[in-house]
């Protein structure tokens, strides 16, 4: 059940957390979250996998667009395919290939390079990606520079407890500390962490949220 070879095919995966409702606890999740999106606001979700924290936010909106990308292009096909299920037109939702690495550089999919513009985006989600990262401090770093000021960055990320730790294991992934996040976090933002309960089942079992508010700069 836990095959790394999950993380290898987009539809899989995007089967996986529908069937065993990971998706749905997520979704019932991000619904309490303190997090608006201005219409007209663009979201980027990062690491995106079968995308559904972008997804999500997309559709709290009529005006608000999404840029999802990923290193592996099944999974944009599989986030592009959910979209389409869930019929949002397809001008909203712009996909490409970017390595969590260098989050702001992105590839199309008709194979243009494009370098994202810094404060360009009113919520920016990760989840569960960052650990992937040859360096997750400066990921998050680029990240919060790609943020508006009073933007939010939604990071859904695994938790430390045993069942989480051995998921992390099992598909090496190799995370700095939520404390660590937070410390970085908080040079520029107002940082919040929110636990799931058992409502969240069955995410709740491995993943907590951390949420940071981008700060408006000092005059
Ligand atoms: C656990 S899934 C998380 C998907 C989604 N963000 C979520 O919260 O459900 C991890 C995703 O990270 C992607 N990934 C792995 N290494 C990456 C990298 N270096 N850069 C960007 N994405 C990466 C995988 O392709 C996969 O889609």
């Amino acid at each position: 059940m836990l095959s790394p070879k999950l993380y290898k095919n987009g539809h899989a995966y995007d089967l996986f957390m529908r069937v065993f409702g990971f998706e749905a606890s997520v979704e019932r999740f991000l619904s309490r979250l303190p997090i608006t999106v201005p219409e007209g606001g663009k979201i980027l979700d990062t690491g995106c996998g079968s995308g559904t924290l972008g997804i999500h936010f997309l559709q709290s909106g009529n005006r608000t667009s999404l840029l999802s990308t990923d290193l592996e292009p099944n999974f944009i096909d599989a986030a592009k395919k959910k979209a389409s299920r869930r019929g949002i037109r397809a001008d909203r939702m712009n996909v490409g290939i970017a390595d969590i690495s260098r989050p702001d550089l992105i590839t199309t999919i008709d194979q243009q390079a494009i370098t994202l513009e810094k404060e360009s985006f009113s919520l920016i989600c990760i989840g569960a990606v960052l650990g992937y990262a040859k360096s997750p401090e400066s990921s998050l770093q680029c990240l919060v520079e790609l943020l508006q000021p009073g933007g939010y960055l939604l990071n859904l990320e695994m938790c430390e407890t045993a069942l989480g730790k051995y998921v992390c294991g099992r598909y090496h992934y190799h995370n700095i500390s939520l404390e660590r996040m937070s410390q970085i976090l908080r040079e520029d933002c107002e940082v919040t962490s929110h636990s799931m309960n058992w409502q969240h089942f069955p995410a709740c079992m491995t993943r907590t949220a951390v949420i940071a508010k981008k700060n408006a700069p000092s005059r």
